[in-house]
């Protein structure tokens, strides 16, 4: 299972594992394709093979069709010729990064319709665990749902709502809802739920349990509901929240969340097991 360290928790670019040297002002860097290795192609290629075949019936149709038109099952992909398709299908582009990146730099990339992708892969033991997103986690699970138009318009909606909420202290409530939808979705289809979010999309174990093991909590996405809800880094979810479709995700983000935050900044948060009464846990269907 990954950890994956959010864009919201990550600091001051301390301790993390990127190199930060050769970074432009919107921490952007080469790629820098030609330097990955043989091996690094080869791993790549595993974490793909593994993943691929988990993705069948559990991966929404809109991942599974990107997917296949992205061609990214050979090697390490080269951000530029996914970029030409992106532009065309979305307007999107990918800009390659170091590592994690101040939140600011993070919002004003999606705010603009740039995706930052991590330009270094895990080693090969670190093949179920990583502890900060690498290339495989940011362009496998994040990059297919970008050639989505409603998903795509939704995260530049995101990263612009990202530069409002550094002024109205409202970032801790919009990581979350980063983190149970972009990261942890599931989305409802007429064959039953399905995956969207980037964290399970990348993870070996999470990809199967999120959608098949009794224990967590599945229930329908409201949006202040998610704001006030804490998380899990280190382990499974122990609640993922349910969208119908990505135009509710649009919608229900789109008003003005400063009257949410400043009723959210005076209640405590749930705790990540919570449920509450008369909520519906989809699970117990
Ligand atoms: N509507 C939010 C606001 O006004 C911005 C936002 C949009 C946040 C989409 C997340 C996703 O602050
Ligand atoms: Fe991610």
């Amino acid at each position: 299972d990954d950890f994956l360290a959010t864009v919201a928790e990550k600091s001051d670019g301390a301790k993390l594992r990127g190199d930060y040297s050769k970074i432009d002002a919107q921490y952007v860097v080469a790629q820098d394709w030609d330097a990955y290795t043989p091996e690094q192609h080869a791993l790549w290629r595993r974490l793909y093979q593994r993943q691929a075949k988990l993705i069948p019936g559990r991966a929404c149709d809109v991942y599974i069709e990107s997917l296949e038109r992205l061609d990214i099952g050979d090697g390490i992909p080269n951000f530029e010729q996914t970029t030409e398709k992106l532009l065309q299908a979305t307007g999107w582009q990918l800009v390659a990064v170091p590592g994690l990146v101040p939140d600011q730099v993070f919002f004003e990339h999606l705010a603009n319709r740039r995706f930052p992708v991590t330009v270094w892969l895990r080693d090969p033991e670190e093949f179920d665990y990583i502890v900060e997103p690498d290339v495989f986690h940011d362009f496998f699970g994040h990059v297919p749902l970008l050639f989505n138009p409603i998903f795509a318009d939704h995260m530049q909606e995101y990263g612009k709502g990202g530069l409002k909420a550094l002024g109205l202290d409202g970032l801790g409530m919009l990581a979350r809802l980063y983190w149970y939808t972009v990261e942890f979705g599931l989305i409802e289809s007429p064959e039953g739920l399905r995956v969207y979010g980037a964290g399970i999309l990348s993870s070996g174990g999470e990809i199967e349990y999120c959608l098949s093991n009794p224990a967590p909590r599945r229930i329908p996405f409201d949006v202040e509901r998610v704001m006030r809800t804490l998380y899990k880094i280190d382990s499974y979810q122990e609640t993922y929240f349910v969208i119908r479709d990505f135009k509710q995700l649009f919608d229900d983000t789109a008003p003005d969340f400063t009257p949410m935050y400043a009723r959210l900044q005076s209640q405590e948060p749930l705790p990540a097991n919570s449920l509450l009464a008369g909520e519906t846990n989809l699970s117990n269907k």
